[in-house]
């Protein structure tokens, strides 16, 4: 099977991808998790959207216990979402369509039980078993200390020591995310080797590209030297200063290897690296021209909402990828993140990870958390390069804030003992119809997370033919998007707004966002769009306008 033929060489870089969670998009199976019969069945409401792609969140064979991060065979589908055969069908559907479809690779860790580390515990230090994973003796007199003082992004150590098959204390082995897993060691040529047929596997079948999860942490500093992060780092990522385990120079060179691999099959396969950098400059490594072809932009979603902040980083986005002659991407939400929505309204530092719960401090307003979001989006889709759409964020859904504490399934949650609610609330089942079983989620109601009652008033089949909701907002930019082929498209930045006022052409669009607290004239020429319903003649704040003309 070969991949679809859209029109348009390289469409990664201008595409509109749309993220699925699959299981929280669509269930049919009836056991409350979301499944590729699922993905397949609303296949169409997707292309009515009016975007050019998919990336699906992993569906591997998995234990599930960080959601399908954690996979124990990467060549196969997880009973929970179906089988190969579903697969197939979606993929092949999805093409029939004209939708790319790019999947998630997790090189950096297996599950614990994959065959490969089941092996490991069972063999011995120094053996071949080992050597694909980071197995360590551990300090201390009886080796009861870990290797070095690495903590895991999840909260806690790093490091877990094993038990050897004769019931005595072993070694231990090294994982920056659950105990349940265990990093690679992308030394090991066998590791290599192996991630190549996998990659061969999902191409053979036809995928469009790949996801590449923890692209920047596969290689780990020589020696494994401690580390302490500073305080304010992002958990997933890092720091100004080097870190022994997030972006060494090594990962490049297994990223120009699959450029190579992907450059043999036809049909323009893409990659795109989750590298949670401290800088554009440090991400833009990664999409460099013999590597991956595009680099999630997260400076542009950790961005407050501030309109100086908002012209840098776009700005900075523009030049640091531009400058690898790779196209910037932009997005809002993902599935580690707390949503757009509720975020641009937080009055509060939320690190990346930590999620908001009813004990949280300080609720962000909701309805202006909406309004922004709106905004942002409104701005997000007129930007030159590729944007991602989260699954839900269409509907303008909010962060799930109530969730009650024992629906909560995050390692986050587990591994710091409640201190940071995880992202759970980001990831609660998304609802199509408001008179239905778990809107129409799921046919038997079953949700693996409670979704809110209020959820009846924001299902896509009431957003249907609002005009003033989000998802004929969101359909309405992504075809002016499409029609004015805005992800080719220039930037231009007009002045004269003022410092709270963001304003750009790119075409013959006009695009003015208010971030400031008072009214601000309309652009000259016909708003086109606008993210709330205008009043009277001037732009409120936190509102934003496509107009076109002068
Ligand atoms: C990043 C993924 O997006 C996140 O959900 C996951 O927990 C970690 N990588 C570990 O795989």
């Amino acid at each position: 099977m070969v991949a679809v033929e859209a029109p348009g060489a390289e469409w990664w870089r201008t595409a509109v991808i749309y993220q699925i969670y699959p299981r929280s998009f669509a269930d049919r199976s009836g056991d409350g998790i979301g499944d590729l019969a699922g993905v397949t069945s609303h296949l169409d409401d997707l292309v009515t959207l009016g975007i050019d792609a998919i990336w699906l969140s992993p569906f591997q064979r998995s234990p599930q216990k960080d959601a399908g991060y954690d996979v124990s065979d990467y060549c196969d589908v997880d009973p929970l979402f179906g089988t190969l055969g579903d697969f197939d069908e979606m993929l092949a559907q999805a093409h029939a369509r004209g939708l790319r479809v790019i999947i998630d690779l997790v090189p950096n860790h297996s599950s614990e039980q994959h065959e490969w580390f089941q092996q490991a515990l069972a063999a011995t230090p120094g053996s071949p078993e080992r050597a694909r994973y980071l197995f360590r003796n551990g300090k201390g007199a009886n080796g009861e200390l870990p290797p070095n003082n690495w903590e895991s992004v999840f909260g806690g150590p790093a490091w877990t020591r094993v038990t050897d098959p004769d019931g005595a204390p072993g070694q231990w082995y090294l994982h920056l995310f659950d105990s349940s897993q265990p990093d690679f060691d992308w030394t090991n040529p066998e590791v290599r080797e192996e991630f190549r047929r996998i990659l061969r596997f999902w191409l053979d079948r036809g995928v469009d590209g790949f996801r590449v999860d923890v692209a920047h942490g596969l290689v780990k500093a020589a020696g494994l030297p401690d580390y302490t992060p500073p305080a304010d780092a992002d958990s997933m990522g890092g720091a100004e200063s080097e870190v022994p385990y997030f972006g060494q120079t090594g990962v490049h060179d297994i990223y120009r290897d699959w450029h190579i691999l992907l450059s043999e099959y036809d049909g323009d396969r893409a990659l795109c690296a989750e590298a949670w950098m401290p800088t554009i400059a440090q991400t833009a490594l990664f999409v460099r021209p013999d590597e991956m072809h595009q680099a999630f932009n997260f400076e542009y979603l950790m961005t407050r909402w501030d309109a100086g902040q908002l012209r840098r980083v776009i700005d900075g986005s523009l030049e640091g990828f531009g400058g690898v002659g790779a196209p910037s991407t932009w997005v809002l939400s993902n599935h580690d993140v707390v949503r757009h929505a509720p975020r641009l309204a937080l009055t509060f530092e939320n690190p990346q990870g930590h999620g908001i719960g009813p004990r949280t401090a300080g609720r962000p307003d909701p309805v202006l958390g909406l309004r922004r979001a709106r905004a942002a989006s409104t701005v997000m889709f007129a930007l030159p390069g590729s944007a991602y759409v989260y699954q839900g964020e269409e509907l303008g859904l909010p962060e799930v804030i109530d969730l009650p504490d024992d629906a909560r399934q995050d390692p986050t949650w587990f591994r710091t003992q409640g201190e940071r609610y995880g992202r759970d609330g980001c990831r609660v089942p998304i609802p199509w119809a408001a008179d239905e079983p778990a809107f129409g989620f799921s046919p038997t109601g079953e949700s693996w997370l409670p979704q809110p009652e209020e959820w009846a008033d924001l299902a896509r089949d009431v957003q249907r033919d609002d005009p003033d909701s989000t998802l004929t907002l969101y359909k309405a930019l992504l075809a002016e998007r499409r029609r004015r082929a805005l992800g080719a498209g220039h930037l231009t930045w007009l002045e004269g707004y003022g410092p709270d006022v963001i304003a750009f052409r790119n075409g013959a669009i006009t695009v003015v966002a208010n971030l400031g607290s008072s009214p601000v004239p309309l652009p000259g020429g016909h708003v086109m769009i606008a993210s709330e319903p205008l009043v009277g003649d001037t732009l409120a704040p936190d509102q934003a306008v496509w107009a076109l003309g002068d």
